[in-house]
């Protein structure tokens, strides 16, 4: 049952929030530039005939979320009703018709520079659940079943001086690199369709580091073939965003030419694994482990996913930190702000500007930005 409450009733311009945020600060901005706020209360997913019957005649702007549908149909209603600029409350915006929106002149921003680190982190707890085998241990611990130390039990996996491949290495991809190669010295494989001059260049500074200490220096290398990165590394990571290419991109083949017992770690989106042959090569290979945060059919969990030993699943909490959600909601707010005052984009790539107590006057992320030249 949705539930919508609304804050500066006299605002001079409708903006609807369909979910709830955390934090105050963006709402304060979007009260602070006397807007009219509506934001849905209730936590079960906004239903397209909701978001319809919201928008009304007459709405200018929208944050709507990761689990809602916005297609061209959805674009088409909103921009009728005088809506210029709809902010997806995420980094990931494979949700969104961006190229629909366009035709409306819709400008579609999102959140992006507060997920990295966050994200990573939680990366690096799904590898080590996995490596370490946690949640079957604290399931153990919970049935009474520890009878004492013994030399089998639990054995699970070393991850120093192992090999890293991730697939991606935008910006979350290469902090969850450089967290693990810190950590575990891990060599590093990666796949992307562009160097990474920065993560390189990091590694080498960080070797120099290693020489001093007179430990081994850790390798990096960029590979153009995915198989290859698949046949080598000990712990595969997804940081690619979910498109036509990347769909199924790690299937029944894939898995063939991982080593029996890697360790598959996704926290990008669900469909870029084939979640069927996972839970068929998981049951076939009990050594294999995968640790999830994102699924295929979310929230809806495909068969296996749940009840097998070697998959750790977590709820699409991977940016779930109080400073992430927040710097989310803020950027959110500032880019419905910096449309509706026609701000100019910002040039920084420094995203944390925006954060500051005086955020600049622009726009900090808006992925069509062609999109409002045409205005
Ligand atoms: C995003 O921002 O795309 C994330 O999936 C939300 O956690």
């Amino acid at each position: 049952m949705s539930n919508w409450k609304v804050f500066n009733k006299s605002g001079k311009h409708r903006v609807l929030v369909t979910k709830m945020l955390p934090g105050e600060e963006w709402l304060d901005i979007l009260i602070g530039a006397n807007y009219r706020i509506e934001v849905n209360l209730s936590n079960e997913i906004t239903t397209k005939s909701e978001i319809v019957k919201k928008i009304g005649g007459n709405c200018k702007a929208i944050i709507g979320q990761l689990t809602e549908n916005w297609d061209e149909a959805l674009f088409q209603i909103f921009s009728s009703a005088g809506g210029v600029v709809y902010c997806n409350y995420a980094v990931g915006y494979n949700n969104v018709n961006v190229k629909a929106a366009s035709k409306y002149k819709i400008a579609i921003g999102n959140t992006p520079g507060v997920l990295a680190e966050t994200t990573s982190e939680m990366t690096v707890a799904l590898t080590m659940a996995c490596a370490r085998r946690i949640v079957e241990a604290d399931s153990f611990m919970g049935k009474g079943s520890f009878k004492g130390w013994l030399p089998n039990l639990f054995l699970g996996k070393r991850l120093y001086g192992s090999t890293l491949g991730i697939i991606g290495a935008g910006r979350i991809g290469s902090a969850f690199a450089l967290m693990m190669i810190k950590a575990f010295q891990m060599n590093l494989i990666y796949f992307s369709n562009r160097e990474n001059p920065d993560i390189e260049n990091t590694i080498n500074e960080y070797n120099n580091f290693l020489r001093k200490t007179n430990d081994k220096p850790v390798s990096v290398k960029r590979v153009m073939v995915i198989e290859n990165l698949l046949r080598e590394a000990d712990v595969i990571s997804l940081h690619t965003p979910l498109n036509e290419a990347t769909h199924h991109m790690i299937d029944k083949n894939a898995f063939s030419i991982m080593k029996n017992d890697a360790i598959l770690i996704n926290t990008s989106r669900g469909s870029i694994i084939d979640e069927k042959s996972l839970v068929e090569h998981c049951e076939n290979n009990p050594l294999f482990m995968a640790g999830l945060d994102v699924f295929e059919n979310e929230p809806l969990m495909n068969d296996g996913l749940v009840d097998l030993d070697n998959i750790v699943v977590a709820p699409h909490i991977a940016s779930a930190t109080k400073w992430t959600r927040e710097g989310m909601a803020k950027l959110s707010a500032l880019n419905i702000k910096g449309v509706l005052e026609n701000y100019a984009f910002s040039k920084s790539e420094d995203i944390s500007l925006f954060l500051s107590q005086k955020p600049p006057n622009s726009i900090p992320s808006i992925v069509n930005s062609e999109v409002l030249y045409f205005k």
